[in-house]
């Protein structure tokens, strides 16, 4: 009875001569090969959903650079730049204070509170054991409050430059008011080193050029001007600041996670001390 002993036109006219018993075994058949396939569909769909969180969707929970888990990491979007950073490069970052240069600054710097739930703790190297701050807001109380270094960084450099100008300003600015001369050298002192740290941590490995620089300076032995300019892969800053904006519950600033001897006013206030 094997078809594989006939050939396909045998097999046609062997059918014809079967009794009606051994005709029936081919429905049964297609009734195998249809379990076979839906037997594969489940496979294919559990395997679909085993690794979909992981690979497939492509959610991201940890720098990619670092490794370092962080709720922002599904926020970052690399792009390729080239620094606009010549010595005279003008920006809104730049030069003698005004309201406008504040303003600039104030607005990199986003202490928005972020919860975390308490099982992200260990992979910040902290243990729920201590009394770490918690969320107070409606549905977020068994979160941990958390933000992010780079304003932390970025309010630091803030802080440093303010202090560079500090007699520009007829009122010192706020993060410089509260404290006294020490206090003051003391808060610029931890910044410099907050910025050291960072630095050396992030190690910036991106190489720069130097240009041939055709003048007769004794000091400049190499005759060669730095490209300072130079390409970078960078995090794109905007989809941070969103996503910050997006997922907190309240719109806070530095001042507030701070001892409130070291901030007596608000950031926003500093401009009328111009
Ligand atoms: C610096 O950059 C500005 C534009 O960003 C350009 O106009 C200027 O020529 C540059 N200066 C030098 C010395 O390269
Ligand atoms: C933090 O890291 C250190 C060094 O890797 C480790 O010994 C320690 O147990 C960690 N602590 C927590 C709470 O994860």
């Amino acid at each position: 009875m094997s078809d594989g002993d006939n050939s396909p036109f045998l097999i046609e006219d062997y059918r014809f001569l079967e009794p009606p018993r051994a005709r029936s075994r081919r429905p049964r058949y297609w009734y195998l090969s249809l379990a076979a396939i839906f037997c594969i569909g489940i496979m294919t769909a559990l395997l679909v959903m085993y690794f979909g969180g992981t690979t497939l969707v492509c959610r991201r929970e940890s720098d990619q650079q670092t490794g370092v888990w962080s709720p922002l990491a599904d926020a970052v979007v690399f792009e390729d730049i080239n620094f606009a950073n010549n010595f005279s490069h003008k920006s809104p970052y730049r030069g003698p204070p005004n309201p406008e240069i504040e303003r600039e600054w104030n607005r990199l710097i986003l202490f928005d509170p972020i919860g975390i739930e308490g099982d992200k703790l260990p992979r910040l190297n902290r243990s729920i054991v201590d009394p770490w701050t918690m969320a107070t807001a409606p549905g977020h109380e068994r979160e941990y409050i958390v933000a992010f270094e780079v304003f932390h960084q970025l309010h630091c450099l803030n802080l440093i430059r303010q202090y560079t100008w500090l007699d520009h300003y007829a009122v010192p600015p706020s993060s410089l008011r509260g404290g006294d001369r020490v206090g003051n050298r003391m808060h610029v002192d931890h910044c410099i080193e907050t910025l050291r740290l960072s630095l050396m941590c992030n190690a910036d490995i991106t190489p720069f050029l130097t240009r041939n620089h055709d003048v007769n300076d004794p000091t400049n032995r190499l005759n060669a001007k730095a490209d300072f300019d130079s390409f970078h892969k960078c995090k794109k800053w905007d989809p941070l600041v969103s996503w910050v904006r997006d997922h907190t519950w309240e719109k806070s600033n530095i001042d507030e996670l701070r001892p409130a001897h070291h901030f007596k006013s608000t950031y926003d206030n500093h401009e009328e001390g111009l």
